[in-house]
């Protein structure tokens, strides 16, 4: 007979609105650390081919039924809630409230929220207050559940206008000296993971953060010494501008951005840092992606050298 604690037990994940470009790391980490995954998505057939290896339910996240015919006999399901339009949140209370109902009926072991880091006084931005709404809902739920905190992704931050990079910009449109504290996607699966091979609940948040937060002049710091060349900062200057437009063209044409916009206009003026040591405490084995080793790893196989940062600036 094969028990959960022995190496052979193949654990089974539902990942709830994974199907985004924020749930594709999460996912490809949980295959990789050999968990069976099911996805749940309103269009089976855009997924399946993308992750031929995970079971793919059809369903919405927001019908408590689909989530629950999707968590039956699972180990855990990780949440991912969607941004909602100009600032409205309810779409994430509302896949939360489903997840939730969902786990009650199925009997699920462990929800984990993917939720984020708060600052210690509320933010006012609906983004990050509504992460913290979710918790205090899992909390009044009785349900076993731990809420995984993240702060700005490595794969998303680290990856924004990729073009501009090549051309020694980093481009993001904030101010590059407050401090910010980062996550590699990829620490909070491989956390989800083990948590759930190790059955143990938190009831409570975690911090997923590297040990130091950066500006993003340091991180422009860095890109330069793994790509080889001279990288600046740029793009706080069209900040003024986005949060001109942002009532007209962005809450008609980008509502989903428009709630972005609040939200960079928050890291342009604040640190947003969480508490790296609440990690080490829970898992003190476990060992966190700097951003040095993210970007050892993305260019370990494609070194740009001075040699060829050189010949590309030439070739401009
Ligand atoms: N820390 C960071 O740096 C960072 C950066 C970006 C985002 N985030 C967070 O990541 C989370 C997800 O963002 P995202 O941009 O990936 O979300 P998203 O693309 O808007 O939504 C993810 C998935 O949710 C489902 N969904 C969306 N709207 C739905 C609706 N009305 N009804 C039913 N299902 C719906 C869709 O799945 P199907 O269509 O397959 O059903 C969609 O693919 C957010 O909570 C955001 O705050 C964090």
């Amino acid at each position: 007979m094969i028990h959960k604690h022995q190496r052979t037990y193949t654990h089974t994940i539902v990942v709830l609105g994974g199907t985004g470009h924020v749930g594709i790391p999460y996912i490809g980490e949980f295959l990789a650390q050999g968990f069976k995954v099911r996805i749940l998505a309103r269009s089976a057939e855009r997924v399946t081919p993308r992750f031929p290896e995970a079971e793919v339910f059809r369903g919405s996240m927001m019908d408590a039924e689909a989530v629950r015919g999707a968590m039956e006999g699972a180990d855990g399901a990780f949440l991912i809630t969607p941004i909602g339009a100009n600032d409205d949140t309810n779409i994430e209370l509302r896949a939360a409230r489903a997840a939730i109902s969902a786990a009650h009926h199925a009997r699920l072991p462990h929800l984990i929220f993917c939720s984020v880091i708060q600052p210690n006084v509320p933010s006012g931005i609906p983004l990050l207050d509504v992460k913290l709404a979710i918790e205090g809902l899992l909390e009044e739920s009785g349900l076993p559940w731990s809420a995984l905190r993240t702060g700005c992704y490595m794969e998303d931050w680290l990856e924004f206008r990729p073009s501009l990079l090549k051309r020694g910009i980093f481009f993001f449109p904030i101010s590059p000296t407050h401090q910010l504290s980062f996550t590699s996607q990829r620490d909070v699966s491989r956390v989800a993971a083990e948590l759930l091979r190790q059955d143990r609940i938190l009831y409570g948040s975690l911090d997923v953060i590297e040990p130091a937060p950066r500006t993003l002049n340091e991180v422009a710091r860095l890109y330069s010494e793994h790509l080889g060349r001279n990288v600046v900062h740029a793009g706080a200057f069209l900040l003024p501008l986005i949060k001109l437009l942002r009532p007209v063209v962005f809450r008609w044409l980008k509502p989903v951005l428009a709630s972005k916009v609040l939200l960079a206009s928050y890291f342009d003026s604040n640190n947003w840092i969480g508490d790296p040591s609440q990690l080490a405490a829970v898992l003190p084995g476990f060992r966190v992606t700097s951003m040095e080793c993210y970007l050892e790893e993305k260019y370990e196989k494609n070194t740009i050298t001075p040699e060829i940062g050189a010949a590309l600036d030439a070739a401009q």
